[in-house]
């Protein structure tokens, strides 16, 4: 009986190609040859994502300190939390702009038209609360749809996106729910 056939190039790299293709590319952090991704545009993509998230910081931390008014203390509390998490998103995110060989741009300069969102006051707490709302919906969305765009080419950047979606849902159902205590009525899903 004739021996199989080895394949030429076998469909998992053996220990040791990976080790000499990880040793070759010292200098390149995260970024081995088997990225599939295109890595320019992923950095320039994650670099709307962290002004995103910078914009939510700065939104969250200003409600929270500027929410006046009878019953105003547990929503400025829930404002500095998601303040908070918001934060770890904008570490995520540099992080892994860093690990793609990019620059985390932190300019104070153009990060407005960086951002998905936006940086709205608000007049009162029902207008906070709204601003906020609608901010996470936007993040909701966008990140489904960036999700979608790395699929299996950057399963790093993806599952780090996964996890920031479930929070951003879990920030739109907060704010839902305080519209809903503070004004009475639910806003159309
Ligand atoms: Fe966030
Ligand atoms: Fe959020």
């Amino acid at each position: 009986m004739p021996a199989a056939k080895q394949p030429e190039q076998p469909f998992l790299s053996d220990v040791k190609t990976l080790r000499e293709r990880a040793r070759q590319h010292l200098t390149q952090g995260a970024m081995t040859p088997a990225y599939k991704g295109d890595v320019k545009q992923a950095i320039e993509i994650l670099q709307t994502v962290l002004a995103t998230e910078i914009v939510c910081v700065l939104r969250y931390t200003m409600h929270s300190i500027a929410a006046s008014g009878i019953s105003s203390e547990s929503v400025k509390e829930e404002f500095a939390v998601h303040a908070k998490e918001e934060h770890e998103h904008v570490l995520q995110v540099a992080e892994r702009i860093n690990q793609l060989g990019g620059k985390p741009n932190f300019n104070p300069e153009g990060l407005h038209t960086r951002s998905a969102s936006q940086y709205v006051e608000g007049e009162n707490l029902v207008d906070m609360i709204k601003e906020n709302l609608i901010a996470e919906r936007i993040a909701v969305d966008h990140y489904r749809e960036l999700i979608r765009y790395f699929g299996d080419d950057d399963p790093g950047t993806k599952t780090m996106l996964q996890g920031i979606l479930r929070t951003e849902e879990e920030h739109a159902d907060d704010m839902h729910d305080l519209l809903v205590a503070h004004e009475g009525k639910p806003m159309l899903r």
